[in-house]
C-alpha cells in the first residue's frame, strides 16, 4: 500500500483559506451579512429558511441551482440572485481566473492515494479532489476494493500522506462490508503502527440507497454532513445499478438518460462546491459491434450522459496469468485510463491484497502477514476462472 507518499498537495494550504479574514462560529451567517440589498429581517429569515432546509454553510448554496434555491420557501428571485452573486464577488466565485490563477487552483487540489503506488503514478499522484472517477469492469474487478482503500486514505492523518478528512458512501447494491473496511484500516495499525482511534471514523458515513429517491434524499442530506465533517470523497458504488432497476426496458431509456443527467448534475455541484471527488461504479457490457477494437470490446453502461459527466474513466480487469504467476499475485489486477482530458491511455497493474489495494509485488507480503495475524480472506477463488463479461445489461444501451 502507498503509503508516506509526499502527498505535499494536501499540506499546502489553500490560497482562499490563507486569504480568510476572520472565522465565525456560524459561517452562514457571516456570509448573509455581507450581503448589500438585503434588510436584516430579510437576511435572519433567509438564515433560517436555509439552516431548516439542511444548508449550514454558504458552499451549499453554490451547489444549488437558481431554480432550486426559489423553490425554497420565501427565497424570491431577487433574493437568489443576491445570494449567487455574493458568491460570484468572493475570490473563490471569481468568473474569468488568468492562467497562474487556475494553475494553483489545480494544484492546491489534494489528491487520495489508492493504495498502490503504480496505480497513483498512473493518476499522477492519487485522485485529485474536484473531480469525477468512474471505476468500471466486471464484477469481481475490484472496483469496491478501491473504494475501500481510498476511503481508508481519505481519514487516514496527513502526517501518513492522508487528508483527515470525511468520506460518504451511498451503498446502491448492499455490498458495503464494515468488516472489510475495519480489515484496510488496520493495515496501518499493524504496519506503522498507527492504531485505528487515530481514524477519525465518525467522518466516514455509509448509505443504504437501493432506490433513487433515496440516493436523492441522501444528496440532500450529504449538505449537513459535508461540511461538518469536512467531506473530501463521496462514493457511489455502483451508479447504475438504481437506474437499471427503476427503468428497466428500452422504451424507459429516453426517461432514464434524463433522470441520470439530473443525478449527475447535482452530484457535479457538490463535488465544484465543496471541491471534493466523487468516486462510482459501474457495470460493463459486451459491445455488440464486431469490428470493435479489444479496448472497446466491453463498454460501460450509462451511455453518452455518464461518458461525459466522468473526468476520468478507469477500466479494471484481471491481470494475464503470465503476471500472476511472475509475482505470485493470484489477486493481480490491470487499470487502463480509457478517457481523461489530461491523463494519456495507460495501463499498470494493481493487486486486491488482504488489506486492500497494494501494488502486485505487495500481494504476497498481505497474505503473509494476514495469516501471521490470522484473519481469513479469499485465497482468490476465482482462480482459473475467466473474466466473465456481463452481457444481461446489454439490452439497455
Ligand atoms: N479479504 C480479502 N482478501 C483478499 N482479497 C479479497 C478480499 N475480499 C475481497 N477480495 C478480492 O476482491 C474481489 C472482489 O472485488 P470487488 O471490488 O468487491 O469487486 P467488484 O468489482 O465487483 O466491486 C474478490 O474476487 C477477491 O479477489
Ligand atoms: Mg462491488
Amino acid at each position: 500500500m502507498a503509503l508516506l507518499n509526499e502527498n505535499s498537495e494536501n499540506k499546502k494550504k489553500t490560497a482562499s483559506s490563507s486569504k480568510k479574514t476572520t472565522k465565525t462560529k456560524d459561517p452562514l451567517e457571516d456570509f448573509l451579512s455581507d450581503i448589500k440589498g438585503l434588510s436584516d429581517t430579510m437576511k435572519k429569515r433567509v438564515h433560517k429558511v436555509l439552516i431548516t432546509e439542511g444548508i449550514v454553510d454558504p458552499r451549499g448554496i453554490k451547489a444549488l441551482t437558481k431554480a432550486q434555491l426559489e423553490e425554497l420557501p420565501g427565497i424570491s428571485d431577487t433574493t437568489s440572485s443576491l445570494l449567487i452573486e455574493q458568491f460570484e464577488d468572493k475570490k473563490e466565485g471569481k468568473i474569468f481566473l488568468s492562467l497562474e490563477e487556475r494553475e494553483e487552483l489545480e494544484t492546491i487540489r489534494s489528491k487520495i492515494l489508492t493504495g498502490s503506488k503504480d496505480l497513483d503514478n498512473l493518476l499522477q499522484g492519487g485522485i485529485p479532489t474536484g473531480t469525477f472517477v468512474e471505476l468500471y469492469g466486471a464484477p469481481q474487478s475490484g472496483k469496491t476494493q478501491i473504494c475501500y482503500t481510498l476511503s481508508v486514505n481519505t481519514l487516514l492523518p496527513k502526517d501518513f500522506g492522508g487528508l483527515e478528512a470525511g468520506v460518504i458512501w451511498l451503498d446502491t447494491e448492499g455490498s458495503f462490508n464494515s468488516q472489510r473496511f475495519k480489515q484496510v484500516m488496520s493495515y496501518y495499525q499493524y504496519t506503522y503502527n498507527i492504531p485505528e482511534k487515530k481514524f477519525d471514523t465518525k467522518k466516514f458515513m455509509v448509505a443504504a440507497t437501493r432506490t433513487l429517491a433515496q440516493i436523492e434524499l441522501a444528496l440532500k442530506e450529504a449538505g449537513k454532513i459535508i461540511p461538518k465533517n469536512n467531506v473530501k470523497l463521496l462514493i457511489v458504488d455502483s451508479l447504475m445499478d438504481p437506474f437499471r432497476a427503476e427503468y428497466g426496458g428500452l422504451g424507459k431509456l429516453a426517461e432514464r438518460q434524463k433522470h441520470l443527467n439530473k443525478v449527475l448534475h447535482l452530484l457535479m455541484r457538490v463535488a465544484e462546491a465543496y471541491d471534493l471527488a466523487v468516486v462510482y461504479t459501474n457495470q460493463v457490457m459486451a459491445n455488440p459491434d464486431p469490428f470493435a477494437s479489444a479496448m472497446d470490446k466491453v463498454q460501460p453502461i450509462g451511455g453518452f450522459v455518464l461518458g461525459h459527466a466522468s473526468d476520468i474513466r478507469l477500466w479494471l480487469r484481471r491481470a494475464t496469468s503470465k503476471i500472476r504467476n511472475q509475482f505470485d499475485a493470484p489477486n493481480a489486477r490491470r487499470a487502463l485510463i480509457t478517457d481523461c482530458g489530461w491523463l494519456p491511455q495507460v495501463e499498470c497493474h494493481f493487486s486486491i491484497g488482504a488489506f486492500g489495494i497494494c501494488d502486485v509485488e505487495e500481494e504476497a507480503k498481505h497474505r503473509e502477514l494476514a495469516l501471521e495475524i490470522g484473519f481469513g480472506f479469499d485465497q482468490s477463488s476465482e482462480e482459473d476462472a475467466e473474466e466473465q463479461v456481463q452481457t444481461e445489461f446489454a439490452k439497455l444501451d
